[in-house]
């Protein structure tokens, strides 16, 4: 029988820990988040960022700005929120207006209030496994696999994809929880075959329904990062579910998988930064 990782469900009991957590803290954390231009996925995660707050009770903060928006009043906007003592977490959600170079927005944020874990800091700090902030999408994927009893140490890991935001990260956090890790992207040779030496897949390739059972040795574990909607409109992953499913060990559906983790985590970098900050 197929697991079915119900990431949905993870990140509600996670959700509801913090939730707990918070209430005990005598001052409110607070996230802010910035949305320039009006990509519509963009609106929703933002959306979605700042119901998991309320939730939780984390004060949300959330700064819509127009696509017109320059890179230097995006960055004085930046430089407001550092400064400010009552704001712990910031996030820029991406992508940003071409115009803009996301590399110095991120750059801008100050990486003790940067929840995301984007900041060269942080990411330096993940590689050398000191303490900094964990980007939340591969932070999720190893609380995913922790709360579903799926052992990590000594396991061949294969990772499709090598994002700066997914790919390298889950990488490095796979590494340091003790797998072997293999890096797979576009100009990978013989995909299938490394794939299929895989005791658990990671998949952040962009691709709607681009990975099937070729890919999948019998009884790994799959997990899909992607989410798009098809011609038909229905939403899917970078995995192929349904045919997938017949042959994997354990799998997250697409939605209700890695997405609420994403989410969680954030809340989770929140709490931690508004704990650092009240120090
Ligand atoms: N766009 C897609 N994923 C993310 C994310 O994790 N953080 C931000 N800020 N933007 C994103």
């Amino acid at each position: 029988m197929t697991v079915l990782i119900n990431g949905k469900a993870i990140a509600a009991t996670i959700k509801e820990e913090l939730k707990a957590q918070l209430s005990a803290r005598p001052r409110v954390a607070t996230l802010a988040v910035i949305l320039v231009g009006n990509d519509p996925a963009s609106s929703i995660y933002v959306n979605n960022k700042h119901r998991a707050c309320e939730y939780v009770g984390i004060r949300s903060l959330v700064m819509t700005l127009p696509d017109s928006t320059s890179q230097a009043e995006l960055l004085k906007h930046i430089e407001t929120l550092n400064q400010r003592d009552d704001v712990d977490g910031i996030l820029v959600q991406l992508p940003l207006p071409a115009a803009i170079d996301s590399q110095a927005v991120i750059q801008a944020i100050s990486p003790d209030k940067d929840v995301d874990g984007f900041h060269p800091q942080n990411v330096g700090a993940l590689s050398m496994n000191h303490t900094g902030f964990l980007p939340c999408t591969p932070a999720g994927i190893i609380e995913l696999l922790k709360r579903s009893h799926i052992e990590i140490a000594g396991k061949e890991c294969v990772v499709l994809g090598r994002s700066n935001i997914v790919g390298k990260p889950v990488a490095q956090l796979l590494l340091r929880e003790n797998a072997t890790v293999t890096i797979c992207h576009s100009q990978t040779k013989n995909l299938p075959h490394i794939c299929q030496r895989a005791d658990i897949l990671i998949v952040a390739i962009g691709k709607p329904r681009a990975i099937d059972s070729r890919y999948v040795k019998p009884g790994a574990v799959v997990i899909d990062v992607g989410i798009h909607r098809d011609s038909a409109g229905l939403i899917c992953g970078d995995v192929d579910f349904n045919a997938v499913q017949a042959i994997a060990g354990a799998i997250t559906p697409v939605p209700g998988g890695v997405g609420p983790m994403t989410i969680a985590m954030l809340m989770q970098n929140c709490l931690i930064a508004a704990d650092r900050h009240a120090l």
